[in-house]
């Protein structure tokens, strides 16, 4: 058990809350930071419940101002943070179809909340991690990121693709103050429902033959948390059942 503090970006539901309760079950104090403060309170409640210690941090990542001041205020409420996890990547309304299809605004609202909003939080936090000698930082990535898909995702993979370069340079600034800095890029999350019409082919390109669990990714980020996770840094670790399509 750690007495460690995680702050997780998104984490109101589905991955992001998956990340925060096995954060919470691992004795890390978790602030779940969410732009709905009702969901990022349901996912306190739930850890409070089970007799973990959380907080609730609703913020937009994609305002500097609002994630400066709430990570001083998470200090203020359970110590300096020791592990970002910047779950926080698909804007309220979801995809924006094709890329002909889409506006500026799609493009921006992409590059908003995974480069701009992941480079927010990381600018507050890091320079407390880099001080005390030790953090981690664990962007989550999505397989869109390293292969081209036909599915409407063409702007929010290239997002994924440009925060997993970032911090590939970041892990060599800050990796000599003990800070290591990995992505996680995920296949396709049990939250997408399974009614959808493909999903017999989807779940056939899946060598473990199911969809990705919270707890899946869970178990990964305790990983990258862990001492014997410290000799990784600047890494794209695709956590996917085996999945080769990307999703
Ligand atoms: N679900 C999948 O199949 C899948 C696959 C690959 C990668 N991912 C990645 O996993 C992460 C989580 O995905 P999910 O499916 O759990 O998402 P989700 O939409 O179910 O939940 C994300 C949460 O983030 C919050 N949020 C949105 N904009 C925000 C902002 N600006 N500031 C703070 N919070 C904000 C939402 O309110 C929501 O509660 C994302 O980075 C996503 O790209 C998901």
């Amino acid at each position: 058990m750690t007495s460690r503090v995680a702050l997780v970006t998104g984490a109101g539901r589905n991955v992001g809350q998956g990340i925060a309760v096995a954060l919470a079950e691992a004795g890390y104090r978790v602030a779940v930071n969410d732009l709905d403060d009702q969901r990022a309170k349901q996912t306190v409640e739930l850890i409070s419940g089970s007799g973990g210690t959380a907080v609730s941090a609703p913020f937009d990542v994609t305002d500097p101002e609002a994630v400066a001041s709430a990570v001083a205020q998470v200090h203020q409420e359970l110590g300096p943070i020791d592990v970002v996890v910047n779950n926080a990547g698909i804007a309220e309304g979801g995809m924006a179809g094709p890329f002909l299809d889409s506006t500026p605004s799609d493009w921006h609202t992409h590059i908003g909340i995974n480069m701009i909003g992941a480079a927010n939080v990381l600018h507050a936090a890091l320079p407390g991690m880099v001080e005390r000698g030790w953090g981690r930082i664990i962007q989550i990535s999505s397989g869109a990121s390293s292969v081209g898909l036909n599915i409407g995702v063409s702007f929010y993979g290239g997002s994924k693709a440009g925060i997993e370069g970032f911090l590939r340079h970041l892990s060599r600034e800050v990796g000599p103050s003990g800070v290591t800095v990995n992505s996680l890029a995920l296949g396709l999350m049990d939250n997408v429902g399974t009614d959808i019409p493909t999903m017999k082919e989807l779940l056939a390109g899946i060598p473990v033959g199911r969809l990705g669990k919270p707890s899946d990714v869970g178990g990964a980020v305790l990983w990258l948390c862990s001492e014997p996770g410290a000799w990784v840094t600047g890494q794209t670790i695709h956590i996917n059942g085996g999945s080769v399509n990307g999703r």
